[in-house]
């Protein structure tokens, strides 16, 4: 391989532990922040690197971060391997030599438990790693200096400066604790001198565990260069270890989502305090968001719109100029422009709601759609469902999709008037410009323009001729 032409970068990711500092039964990689496993941030963001391969060190709940890993990586760049006994972060890189010893690569190590690491930042270690004196660095250490460095590993250094080892927490002295560079957990690693190194890391130490920290000085006591790449950004190397430190990443993350929407896309928050907008949202210029709002997953929303307190929307596309009433919950829905929705509406997946429509009050519409100008503004159920444009759903009307096996649609044209209380025994097609009397039981397909009432509705009157 030529000087110019750097090795090639593989990834490798600790994610075995259980986490007992976070008191769960759900490792910890598993738990949420900005509504995604933590792994699935440092998995995108890995990917962002463009590596050769990713390796993941799996453990506690292995099948289940396996899950979360595979939704943000492809199949064919990622590699899974088992530490089934959680004997420290040294053991964890290990158990991976045969996925990695072979390849003369540069190896980034990152921790599961770190998610905030930007993609910039690894890179400029990684860089930093390969020019090192002009030959690359055996190993290259994240570090940052904290205000607080309680739990975390520190960085001694030597009279000139240079790295000498990193002390834990546990195992280190009063005047060591004092020190506050601390080790972010990432490093980059020559991968042969890494696993070189590795076999002769031992658990002497106050947790008995064969930790990675041991690596670069045992490198540095053989002569090679370690070298130290100092961040300035506490908030992107912060680990999290217990629930405390997950909330109060949520709660930065969150105000820089929000202020980032009110000060470059002209968002208004009543109560920015109260808001809880994911970081992959958009939403347009002039939207108002009250209190209490929850806007969750990758929902777009236009401008102009009002979103009032007590509503969820997760996942959804929501027009321009769209106004949703207080207490709703919107799901993998699509609204068009110049709708109004709620208050106390419910739109799960699939609902599509047409432009300058309504739906209102205790309405639940599912995989459904509603077209241009047509309302159901009280008490209804459209499941399975397609109506047409400048319709009007009456009170209490139901669409009865489900026979107790199998689930059935219900089509309605455009001019229908739906009287309050009518059944829609599905499947069933109403014509364009029916009229159907309050509490009819509709079972069969009623051709256009007719009134029917009753149960079961029966046509006793043609309203218009077809032309
Ligand atoms: C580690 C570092 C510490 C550093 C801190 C930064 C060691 C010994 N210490 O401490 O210097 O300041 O990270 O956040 O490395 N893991 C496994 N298998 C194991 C043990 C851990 O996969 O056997 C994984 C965990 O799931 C986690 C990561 O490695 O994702 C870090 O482990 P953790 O126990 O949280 O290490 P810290 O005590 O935080
Ligand atoms: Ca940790």
């Amino acid at each position: 391989m030529s000087q110019f032409e750097p090795k090639p970068l593989n990834i490798l990711i600790l994610a075995a532990g259980l986490g007992t500092r976070m008191k769960s039964n759900l490792a910890k990689v598993l738990h949420r922040l900005d509504g995604r496993p933590l792994i699935n941030h440092v998995c995108r963001t890995a990917a962002a690197l463009a590596p050769e391969k990713v390796c993941v060190v799996i453990g506690h709940q292995g099948e289940d971060v396996q899950l979360a890993v595979r939704e943000e990586l492809d199949d064919s760049l990622v590699q899974f391997v088992w530490q089934n006994e959680q004997l420290g972060t040294g053991h964890a890189v290990n158990v991976a030599r045969g996925l990695l010893e072979s390849q003369d690569s540069t190896l980034l190590v990152l921790s599961g438990d770190v998610p905030m690491i930007r993609a910039e930042t690894l890179a400029a270690l990684v860089q930093q790693h390969r020019a090192h004196r002009g030959r690359g660095a055996a190993c290259t250490i994240l570090t940052v200096k904290l205000d607080d460095p309680a739990g975390y590993g520190r960085i001694v250094r030597d009279e000139l400066g240079q790295f000498e080892s990193i002390v834990e927490q546990k195992d280190a002295t009063d005047e060591e604790k004092s020190i506050r560079e601390i080790n972010s957990g990432i490093y980059c690693f020559d991968t042969t001198k890494l696993f070189e190194t590795l076999s002769h890391v031992k658990n002497h130490n106050a947790q008995g565990e064969y930790y990675l920290t041991d690596v670069p000085s045992l490198m540095r006591q053989t002569g090679e260069d370690v070298s130290i790449y100092r961040h300035d950004d506490p908030f992107e190397i912060e680990g999290i270890n217990n629930r405390a430190q997950l909330a109060e990443m949520e709660r930065v993350l969150r105000r820089r989502t929000i202020t980032r929407l009110m000060l470059d896309y002209g968002v208004t928050f009543i109560d920015p305090k109260n808001a809880y907008i994911s970081q992959r949202a958009t939403i347009g210029r002039d939207t108002v968001i009250h209190p209490n709002v929850s806007i969750e997953g990758e929902t777009v929303i236009g401008d102009g719109c009002t979103i009032r307190s007590g509503t969820r929307i997760s996942n959804s596309k929501i027009g321009h100029g769209v106004e949703i009433l207080d207490n709703c919950v919107i799901t993998d829905a699509e609204v068009s422009g110049g709708a109004r929705i709620g208050p106390f509406a419910h739109l799960r997946p699939a609902a599509q709601i047409g432009e300058n429509a309504h739906v209102g009050n205790f309405v639940e519409v599912k995989k459904s759609r509603i077209g241009r100008n047509s309302k159901a503004n009280h008490l209804t159920y459209i499941g399975d469902a397609t109506i047409g444009e400048n319709t009007n759903i009456g009170a209490g009307t139901i669409t009865c999709n489900y026979d107790g096996k199998n689930k059935h649609r219900t089509e309605i044209g455009d001019n229908v008037k739906i009287g309050s209380d009518t059944m829609l025994v599905a499947p069933v097609k109403v014509g364009d410009g029916v009229v159907s009397g309050a509490g009819s039981v509709i079972t069969k397909d009623v051709p256009p323009n007719k009134l029917v009432v009753g149960a079961p509705a029966r046509a006793i009157r043609t309203l218009k001729s077809e032309d």
